[in-house]
C-alpha cells in the first residue's frame, strides 16, 4: 500500500505530537512537508522525518503555492491562524486535519466547512472530550460556558512583582511560579510535555532562556488573559465546575486550570 503523506502546518506543541504519531505507524504514512516560522522547532521536524529541503517553508503559503506534494495537511497553527491554511490547503484538494477549535467565532467555521465541502476534500477536527469526562468522572450531560475574567490581571499583582519570574523577588513564595513548575519538571528528569512546550531541547539552560525571553516566563499577572470559561455537568448527584484562565494573543501563552 502506498504511504500516505502529510504535511505539518505549524510544528509546536500539537503538530510535533501528531508528527511523532506518524513515525510510529511508519509503515502507513510520512510526514512529507513542515511550514514552521520558528527555526529550531522546524528544524527539528524536518530532522526527524528527513523531509526534503524544498518542502521545509516557514510560513504555510509556500507550501500550499507549491503544486501539491502530499495527500493530508495537518494544520496545528494557534486558534485564530486555522482558517486561513484550512481553505487554502482545501482549495488544493488536500485532505485536512485541523487542530480545534476550527476558529474563533461562528462565521469562520462556517466559510472553512462551505470550502471543504466544496474541495470534497475528507476533513476532520481533533476535538477531544476525553478530559472532560476525566474531570467528571462521570458522564457529562451538559457544558456552559460563560463569565469574566478575575483573578489575574494586574491590579492584583503582588506588590514587587517582576514582569517575569525569573527575576521577581517575589517568585519563591508565588503559587503560580513558571520557574518553580518549568525546572522542577526538568528536575524530575521529564523530557516531554508540558516543557518541551517551551523549548524544543529540555535542559536546565534552555528552559531557564525560554522563561527568559518567551511568553511562559511572564507573570501571570500580566499576561493577556481574555477568556473565563466555566464548564459544568451533572449525572445523578454529583456536579462539578472546572475554571479555565486561559489566553491567546497570536500564540497560547498561559494556561492556569483551577478545580
Ligand atoms: N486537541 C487538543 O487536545 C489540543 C490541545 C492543545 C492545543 N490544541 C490546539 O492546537 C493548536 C496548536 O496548539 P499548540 O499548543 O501546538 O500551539 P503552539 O503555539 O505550540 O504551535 C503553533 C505553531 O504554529 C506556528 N505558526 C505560526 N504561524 C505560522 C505560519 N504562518 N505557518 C506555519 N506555522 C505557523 C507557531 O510558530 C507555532 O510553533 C491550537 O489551535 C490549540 O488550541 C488542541
Amino acid at each position: 500500500m502506498r504511504k500516505i503523506k502529510i504535511i505539518v502546518v505549524g510544528a509546536g506543541d500539537r503538530g510535533n505530537t501528531y508528527a511523532s504519531r506518524v513515525l510510529k505507524h511508519s509503515e502507513k504514512a510520512e510526514i512529507a512537508g513542515v511550514a514552521e516560522p520558528r527555526e529550531k522547532w522546524r528544524e527539528r521536524l524536518a530532522r526527524n522525518h528527513n523531509i526534503p529541503s524544498p518542502n521545509i517553508a516557514e510560513d504555510w503559503r509556500e507550501l500550499v503555492s507549491k503544486p501539491k506534494f502530499a495527500d493530508a495537511v495537518i494544520i496545528a497553527t494557534q486558534d485564530s491562524q486555522h482558517k486561513e491554511p484550512a481553505i487554502a490547503f482545501a482549495k488544493q484538494g488536500y485532505h485536512i486535519l485541523l487542530e480545534k477549535p476550527m476558529a474563533p467565532d461562528e462565521e469562520s467555521c462556517r466559510q472553512i466547512v462551505s470550502e471543504v465541502l466544496k474541495a470534497e476534500v475528507i476533513f476532520a477536527v481533533c476535538h477531544d472530550l476525553d478530559w472532560i469526562h476525566y474531570v467528571m468522572n462521570c458522564k457529562c450531560t451538559s457544558i456552559q460556558s460563560f463569565g469574566t475574567l478575575k483573578h489575574f490581571r494586574a491590579e492584583q499583582k503582588p506588590e514587587g512583582a517582576a514582569d517575569r519570574c525569573v527575576n521577581c523577588s517575589v517568585e519563591p513564595k508565588c503559587p503560580y511560579s513558571a520557574k518553580r513548575f518549568y525546572i522542577g519538571c526538568v528536575k524530575k528528569g521529564a523530557t516531554g510535555w508540558p516543557v518541551s512546550v517551551i523549548t524544543p531541547e529540555v535542559n536546565e539552560a534552555s528552559v531557564m532562556e525560554a522563561l527568559r525571553v518567551g511568553p511562559y516566563g511572564r507573570c501571570v499577572y500580566n499576561c493577556d488573559n481574555d477568556k473565563t470559561l466555566i464548564l459544568s455537568g451533572a449525572e445523578e448527584t454529583l456536579e462539578s465546575h472546572l475554571m479555565v484562565f486561559a489566553a491567546e494573543k497570536s500564540r497560547r501563552e498561559n494556561i492556569v486550570v483551577n478545580l
